[in-house]
């Protein structure tokens, strides 16, 4: 483990490297407890570089064995080497020169899954985003772009598989029932997307020809037996590849591409060339034991890492501070991947969910920084909901200001202008200035102030004048390290809804730019004056969330609840009739009146046939405790709002009981299961009423034959949910348990959901339900799903039991971060942001939860990864 040593990194302090890698050749003799890697490096001084420069590479806990250059063993007084840098003070004076290392690693005894480790059996390697430098000494930066050839030798019992990226280009026999494969990547590439597979694994193999004809292998490698469940996987895998064929043509680029599931993962999965290593939660699914959810998870991860091969692969990022370069923009192309094929609308609305989730209270609180951040102390912790969710939104914007074609002009122009390089957002966005003419400028701020805009907005009609008059007043809240912000250019789509629920069509404008029914906020003040507009219209704003902002609005509710049955905008009727759920149980809305509307209208969308399921499911769902929290800024007491909530779902429930009963009854579906939209929408919809109906009387029989009858996960499992967390008391939860246990216990992933089921469960008495379970056999902390499952899900989805008043629920949580910091640094400090919000936390609970974010910070030697979130959190 790195401890820390307390080194910022800034962006301003880039400097190209003087020494370039143009080819890098490997050599793996794997052993559990010694590996020896021994690297052949082809060294060139950059051009213009000072001669008399050291050769400095980066390491990480290595042990060098040799070195020599160009054939001769290099005397000590060379070079120095300890486990973090090799140092070679004078390099030869020629225009290239081979460097040979020797290092040893121990992948057994690398918990960290940075580098070379073992997962099942099996050998594997993560080296995003500094992981490389744990294998051998290198210049361990994305600048740095090599052609790689890589040669495995393996016991072949052992590991009869060998992967690496590229191109396989010979096998062969060795002494003593050993193997070797070469495998030979002609695309340069940084360091980070190196990745070494070798083992004995399942395989699915199937064949794509891509749209010029080229034939690609597909393989997908999974745990023994468990082939059959990578068929989704496979399938996605191939709809991506056509997709990002026909909506950018981007052609895939090698004769074979490479997925391997591991169960021992820090992340989702990874980009690595051609061998794109997954966490094996996003590949493995079937009905039985996958949730619809888990299959969206996977079709849209598959596109991502798939989709990385030209965003972020074919060209890379200069270096770490532009991060968001490959992830904004591959985050946005899987987004719309997802889009096509499943519901637009929809897919708008869940992700607009997840990015107020989580990348808002990021934004708004002590952790919040820029989409290109300008220093880090480690990087491993700005893998955020920023980077990727924020930086999506922005790629998004550029599209709405540019208009479809001008962003596929601008995007062709960026892969003409930068494949085979390591670019930055500069190049970006000029791309895009080039392509349209466009002037990005003030629009840069998105990726360099942190922060949630807010838009202040109040609107008057003039009937005498025919005029609808619209004031916007732009704020951004100052964030860590950012007193002062300057104005945004934010791009607002809108429209005016007149009373037959169409648009107006207005006059001529003045106040701001308006184009295609979007506003072009770029000052503080702006006074709109919409001619020709003869009728008060209900205004529908940032429709189809065109802006990742926050909006006051002066608005009636009546205009609320017409927009909600009437915006032509499928996301702004979700988001008027959300708006109106979050007015009750925000402001505890007490007229009679105003309830009994919204619960009316709960009833007219359940039933409404010209609706989606699945829109009618999210549009159903309340918001969730946390959404309430955030709405409400300071002071939050979570046990109030779970009960505010509560009531309200009642209150609904009781007023819609017979028409709610009925669509659950008609919603039954006998046929054969589809993981399709369509058909998980319908599930999605009839889950979302069991879940109104489980607290009215009978609910727990309801609940519990809804369970028995299951004949697929997301069924069960949200029967499941509804017993323990409604009726965790009564028997038919307890058997619901037990069953689930029996059926799936040889099924960890499956059992991570029966984990995060219960550490879910609202109330005080789940800590110990937590605590129990942390010694259930199927648990353990050294897995990172597992630890997700139980603790990570209990920190941030369990609002009343993890902010227990008396602090128990950080205590134990604080001990558990401290448990799991010395064996794998990144993920303890993942799971360490979960207390982020504290400050807006009621008093009580605010110091109990500083009291455990003071004992993380006060132990010895926290690791640069935990010190930086804890140390940043407190400040
Ligand atoms: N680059 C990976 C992705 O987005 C995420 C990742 C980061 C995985 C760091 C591992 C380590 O697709
Ligand atoms: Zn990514």
């Amino acid at each position: 483990m790195r401890t820390d040593t307390g080194q910022v990194f800034r962006l301003e302090d880039y400097r190209p490297s003087d020494y370039l890698i143009p080819k890098t050749s490997l050599t793996f003799r794997l052993h559990p407890d010694a590996t020896v890697v021994t690297a052949d490096l082809t060294i060139a001084r950059r051009p213009g570089a000072d001669r008399h420069s050291p050769l400095i590479l980066d390491g990480d806990d290595l042990v060098l064995k040799a070195i020599s250059i160009d054939g001769a063993l290099l005397p000590a007084s060379a070079y120095q080497a300890t486990p973090d840098q090799l140092i070679v003070a004078s390099p030869p004076d020629a225009p290239t020169f081979r460097l040979r290392l020797e290092t040893e690693v121990s992948p057994s005894a690398n918990s960290a899954l940075m580098g070379l480790f073992r997962t099942n059996g099996a050998y594997c390697t993560q080296c995003e985003a500094e992981g490389f430098r744990r294998i051998t000494y290198f210049l361990d930066r994305p600048d740095i772009l090599s052609v790689y050839t890589v040669r495995i030798e393996a016991p072949k019992r052992e590991a009869p598989l060998l992967l690496s990226n590229g191109n396989r280009q010979e096998t062969g026999e060795l002494a003593d029932g050993w193997h070797f494969a070469v495998w030979h990547d002609p695309f340069p590439k940084p360091s980070y997307l190196f990745a070494l597979v070798a083992g004995d694994l399942g395989a699915m193999h199937d064949m794509f020809t891509t749209a010029s004809g080229r034939r690609v292998e597909l393989g997908i490698y999974v745990e023994h037996g468990k082939e059959p469940f990578a068929a989704y996987a496979m399938d996605a895998l191939k709809r991506s590849m056509r997709w990002d064929e026909e909506v950018y043509g981007c052609e895939y680029d090698l004769d074979v591409f490479n997925i391997v599931a591991v169960s021992d993962f820090n992340m989702g999965a990874m980009e690595n060339k051609g061998l794109n290593i997954f966490n094996d939660k996003y590949v493995l699914a079937d009905e039985e034991t996958a949730t619809d959810a888990d299959f969206a998870n996977i079709e849209a991860i598959i596109a991502h890492e798939y989709f990385h091969n030209w965003t972020g692969n074919r060209i890379t990022c200069r270096d770490w501070f532009q991060l968001c370069l490959k992830e904004g923009l591959t985050v946005f192309r899987d987004h719309e991947f997802s889009a096509d094929q499943r519901s637009r609308p929809v897919k708008r609305i869940a992700e607009v969910r997840t990015l107020r989730a989580h990348q808002f209270p990021e934004d708004q609180g002590p952790l919040a920084h820029p989409v290109r951040p300008r220093r880090y102390r480690e990087i491993n912790n700005f893998y955020t909901a920023t980077v990727y969710e924020k930086g999506s939104e922005v790629v998004r914007m550029i599209r709405t200001i540019l208009g479809p074609e001008g962003f596929r002009q601008g995007m062709d122009l960026y892969f003409q202008r930068h494949d085979g390089q390591a670019a930055t957002i500069e190049d970006f966005l000029k791309a895009f200035e080039d392509a349209s003419g466009r002037d990005l400028q003030q629009f840069a701020l998105w990726y360099h102030q942190a922060g949630t805009p807010n838009l202040s907005i109040s609107t008057a009609h003039d009937a005498a004048k025919r005029e609808f008059v619209v004031e916007i007043e732009q704020s951004v809240p100052p964030t860590p390290s950012e007193a002062r912000k300057r104005m945004m250019h934010i791009p607002l789509a809108f429209g005016l809804v007149g009373r037959d629920g169409k648009d107006f069509e207005h006059g001529p404008v003045e106040g701001a730019d308006v184009e295609n029914g979007v506003i072009h906020v770029r000052k503080r003040r702006h006074v709109v004056r919409f001619a020709g507009i003869a009728e008060r219209p209900a205004l529908s704003l940032n429709r189809g969330f065109s802006a990742p902002i926050t909006l006051t609005v002066e608005q009636k509710p009546e205009d609320l609840f017409f927009l909600a049955r009437h915006d032509s905008d499928a996301f702004s009727r979700w988001q008027a009739y959300n708006s109106l759920l979050t007015d009750a149980l925000v402001a505890a809305r007490k007229q009679a009146a105003f309830a009994a509307k919204l619960a009316d209208l709960a009833g007219v969308i359940a039933g409404d046939a010209s609706l989606e399921h699945a829109f009618r499911a999210l549009a159903l769902a309340l918001p969730g405790e946390a959404d309430i929290a955030r709405e409400m800024a300071r002071d939050i007491d979570p046990d109030a709002i779970f009960e505010r909530r509560e009531a309200l779902a009642r209150m609904i429930a009781q007023s819609n009981e017979a028409a709610f009963r009925e669509h659950y009854a008609a919603l039954a579906f006998q046929g054969r299961f589809r993981p399709d939209a369509a058909s998980a929408g319908r599930r999605a919809l009839r889950n979302t009423l069991l879940d109104y109906l489980a607290p009215l009387p009978g609910g727990a029989e309801l609940a519990s034959r809804h369970f028995v009858d299951a004949t697929n996960m997301t069924d069960r499992a949200a029967a499941l949910t509804v017993l323990v967390h409604r009726h965790g008391e009564t028997n038919e939860a307890k058997a619901a348990l037990a069953a689930f246990e029996e059926r799936h216990g040889a099924n960890p992933l499956t059992m991570d959901k029966w984990l995060m089921i219960q550490a879910t469960a609202p109330g005080a008495a789940t800590l110990d339900k937590v605590k129990t379970l942390t010694r259930h056999p199927g648990f353990t902390m050294s897995n990172p799903n597992r630890v997700r499952a139980l603790i990570g899900t209990f920190a941030t989805a369990n609002q009343t039991a993890f902010n227990r008043p008396d602090g128990a629920g950080y205590d134990f949580f604080a001990g558990v971060v401290l448990e799991i910091e010395p064996r794998n640094p990144q993920l303890a400090a993942r799971l360490a942001t979960a207390l982020r919000s504290w400050r807006s936390l009621e008093p009580v609970r605010r110091a109990k939860a500083r009291e455990a974010l003071q004992r993380i910070a006060g132990s010895d030697d926290l690791s640069a990864d935990l010190r930086d979130i804890v140390e940043r959190t407190l400040a």
